[in-house]
């Protein structure tokens, strides 16, 4: 047999480009109910369903699914989907995304969560930052409101007013994400429990805009290198968008939410699902990594990334499709063609490559002045024969 040639065709679809952030999610209900940064938008997930003719009865697989804009975009549809996550809190406001409510239920529990009449919890024992980040009273608010939804035994009903209340901590906080960093910076804040009340009005009434077709949604906490709970050839496409090479570590900045809405004893898991090896052997890296000569923290992420695509290959139908965003790395001396080796490395495990989308392209400099280069963002499509 000929070997087949690795030679995607390079398009540029530079239109494209906001598509594969949040942005568009901004004004979208329930989608918008948390604002991930990383995230990708629900346009771009329908784009992709249509392109691969995903219909009511296939499988859609995001292994990275962060605040679960894929699973959104597939309850709209009817399509059935896979979401893994390994982060807890990312997997919490996607679980509590997708869930379907009983909107009476929760009109009835939202009168009884205002109901009670405030009670001044204890802060003693939070974080030095957590008391930082907000203003005495509204953090006083806040922890008396969680201590209340947690009286709530039904735990989507539970989960429904606690990411409510996330949001609207969000919004009174001091604290600001600025990168990989949080700062502290004070400024006047509403009164807490009007604010509050009327967040979960306007999620209320979010769901009732929302028009959703059943469909079956299964999460997991766990790791795209070992989709332990996904069968072979069990899903028709993998829309995706993996971590980005030498991208600040951003986990850190959710702190705050993850020691008061999920409990700091739920922060342990996701440093001990990092680093597992998979159990089966993955295939040995292909060659023409090494003669890359890449710095190692690449190397680390292509490895992974190899057991990733591995992953894909096994778990998707033959004739499946993958659509993967992804952007090159930046090195202080060079980029890394993130999009291009992928790609390639799919091609090595037996996957198509017809086509890798450009869809952004910035200007990467060193310490803000010195340009690097020109680093792309793309699409990379990928095929299992059948
Ligand atoms: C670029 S974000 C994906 C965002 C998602 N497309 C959305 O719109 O919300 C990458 C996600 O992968 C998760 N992640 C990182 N390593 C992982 C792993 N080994 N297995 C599963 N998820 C992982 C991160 O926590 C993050 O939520």
């Amino acid at each position: 047999m000929p070997k087949r040639r690795f030679r995607p065709k390079i398009v540029e679809r530079l239109e494209l480009g906001e598509l594969v952030t949040f942005v568009p999610n901004k004004n979208l209900p329930v989608y918008n109910w948390f604002y991930f940064k990383e995230g990708f938008s629900r346009d771009f997930v329908h784009m992709m369903m249509d392109r691969f003719k995903i219909g009511e009865d296939d499988w859609i697989l995001d292994p990275f699914l962060g605040t679960g804009t894929t699973l959104l975009g597939c309850k709209e549809r009817g399509v059935n989907g896979i979401g893994i996550e390994v982060n807890p809190l990312f997997l919490f406001i996607a679980n509590t995304k997708i869930t379907d409510y009983d909107i009476d239920e929760l009109r009835e529990w939202s009168r009884w969560l205002f109901r009670h009449k405030f009670e001044k919890p204890s802060l003693q024992g939070l974080p030095p930052l957590v008391k930082r980040a907000f203003n005495k009273y509204n953090l006083e608010d806040i922890i008396f409101f969680r201590d209340k939804i947690m009286e709530i035994e039904n735990r989507k009903i539970a989960n429904f007013f606690l990411l409510a209340l996330m949001r609207a901590a969000s919004k009174v906080t001091y604290a600001y994400k600025d990168g990989a960093v949080i700062k502290i910076i004070k400024k006047p804040t509403p009164p807490f429990r009007p604010f509050y009340r009327r967040i979960v009005k306007r999620m209320i009434r979010d769901l009732k805009r929302m028009e959703f077709q059943p469909s079956t949604l299964i999460t997991y906490l766990g790791d795209a290198r070992r989709m332990t709970n996904v069968s072979d050839d069990e899903v028709d496409a993998v829309i995706t968008s993996p971590p980005y090479l030498n991208k600040i570590e951003y986990t850190r900045v959710y702190e705050i939410e993850m020691t008061l809405f999920l409990g700091s004893d739920i922060v342990n898991p996701i440093r001990s699902y990092i680093g597992l090896l998979p159990r089966k052997k993955t295939r040995e890296l292909p060659s023409f990594l090494s003669d890359l000569d890449l710095p190692p923290v690449a190397m680390d992420y292509f490895t992974d990334m190899w057991r990733v695509l591995n992953e894909m290959y096994r778990v998707l139908t033959p004739g499946g499709s993958v659509a993967l965003v992804v952007a090159e790395g930046i090195f202080p001396d060079r980029i890394v063609e993130s999009d291009i080796i992928i790609g390639r490395m799919a091609h090595e495990i037996g996957f198509r490559v017809p086509e890798i989308w450009v869809v952004n392209r910035r200007v990467a400099t060193r310490n803000r002045t010195i340009k690097i280069g020109v680093a792309r963002e793309s699409i990379v499509f990928m095929k299992k024969p059948k």
